[in-house]
């Protein structure tokens, strides 16, 4: 079976980091003859630059025929006096929906080496596995009317929609009970349901599924309470499945638990298992081009490609070992070191992991 990934490195630190995934999945491409081939493409600011839109056709048409698409990270301050319709965030979330990379699954784990580089007491965070199905191709992030007018009164008014269908709700709650299953069979479901229709409708709708799912233990929450139990006693979660705007939120809080956003990865996936795999991180231009930036999201991400579409478990294990590994030598990028260890740069983070590999 060919296996192709279409790698679009984007802007900011996004081609540093890009280039560290790149190195380990080389690696283990010849080490294990794993069949993998490459082509990249412009995405974002990047291709907004080249080509006049931050996502040309040509790069769409490559991530439709690939099998799997890598991404490090697009935007940056250079874009953001652009029309909305094309700033470079539009070409991730073109993709995403063009793709239909409906189900975002964003793992925050924390390393044992990395406790104490978290914001939070050892004790609330260590041990901390959760995962984040955060629904990606609907919601407020592309319900229709958008955007901003002048109104009667002359005055102008902006406004965005938060709109979700019932088969949209039903296709992310069967996602996100069949992950419960392989985990630890505890699922909960992020609304505003005390407020928002378009929530009342995803709380029935996940109850409903969830008939389906008698093993799993499902329960659900309000998003404000469920922002702060994550920082409270984020260990009390398993699964939480949310909407478009809430998964974006609550997987930022998500990744401080784990010492740095800098180490989350993230898996967007379609109904057949293609998909697209991106660090949850921004693309930092404050500290782009310097060398320093955290490519183990990315590294992480690879690790989560080849396991979700590609089935190479054993691949997939071996570089989250090597991460662990390598952790355990004491290097620490600038946003995870601590006292006492190795501040390495992007690439040096990069040897380490083929070092450890
Ligand atoms: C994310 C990012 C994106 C989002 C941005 C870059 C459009 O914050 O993947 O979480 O809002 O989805
Ligand atoms: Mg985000």
């Amino acid at each position: 079976m060919p296996k192709k990934i279409a790698v679009l490195s984007g802007d900011g630190i996004g081609p540093e980091i890009v280039a560290e995934a790149l190195k380990v999945l080389n690696f283990l491409n010849s080490d294990m003859s794993l069949g993998l081939s490459f082509e990249t493409a412009l995405v974002g600011g990047a291709a907004y630059d080249a080509f006049g839109t931050p996502l040309p056709q040509t790069t769409l048409n490559l991530c439709k025929n690939a099998d799997a698409v890598l991404l490090g990270a697009v935007g940056g301050p250079k874009w953001e006096p652009l029309a909305h319709a094309i700033r470079p965030e539009r070409g991730l979330l073109g993709i995403r929906s063009e793709l239909n990379l409906f189900s975002n699954l964003r793992p925050a784990i924390l390393y044992p080496q990395l406790v104490h580089a978290s914001t939070l007491k050892p004790e609330v965070v260590s041990g901390l596995d959760i995962m984040i199905v955060r629904e990606l191709t609907g919601g407020i992030y592309f319900g229709q009317p958008r955007g901003i007018h002048v109104a009667e009164s002359g005055e102008k008014v902006g406004i965005n929609t938060k709109i979700y269908s019932e088969s949209e709700i039903r296709r992310i709650a069967h996602s996100a009970f069949k992950i419960a299953q392989k985990r630890h069979k505890k699922l909960c479901s992020v609304d505003k349901a005390n407020v928002l229709e378009v929530t009342e409708l995803w709380r029935n709708v996940m109850t409903d599924v969830g008939r389906e799912y008698p093993d799993v233990q499902l329960s659900h929450m309000y998003v404000d309470n469920a922002a702060m139990q994550l920082v409270r006693a984020p260990k009390q979660f398993d699964v939480i499945v949310t909407t478009n705007l809430f998964g974006d939120i609550l997987s930022d809080i998500a990744a401080m638990l784990t010492g740095s956003i800098g180490m989350l990865p993230s898996a967007s996936l379609d109904v057949n298992g293609k998909g697209m795999y991106e660090p949850i991180h921004g693309s930092a231009p404050d500290i782009a081009g310097q060398g320093i930036a955290n490519p183990l999201a990315t590294i992480l991400s690879a690790a989560m490609m080849l396991r979700y579409t590609f089935n190479l478990a054993e691949a997939a294990q071996r570089i989250e070992q090597a991460v662990d590994t390598a952790l355990d030598t004491h290097v620490r990028t600038a946003d995870i070191y601590s006292e006492g260890m190795t501040k390495v740069s992007t690439s040096e983070m990069g040897d380490a992991i083929l070092n450890a590999l």
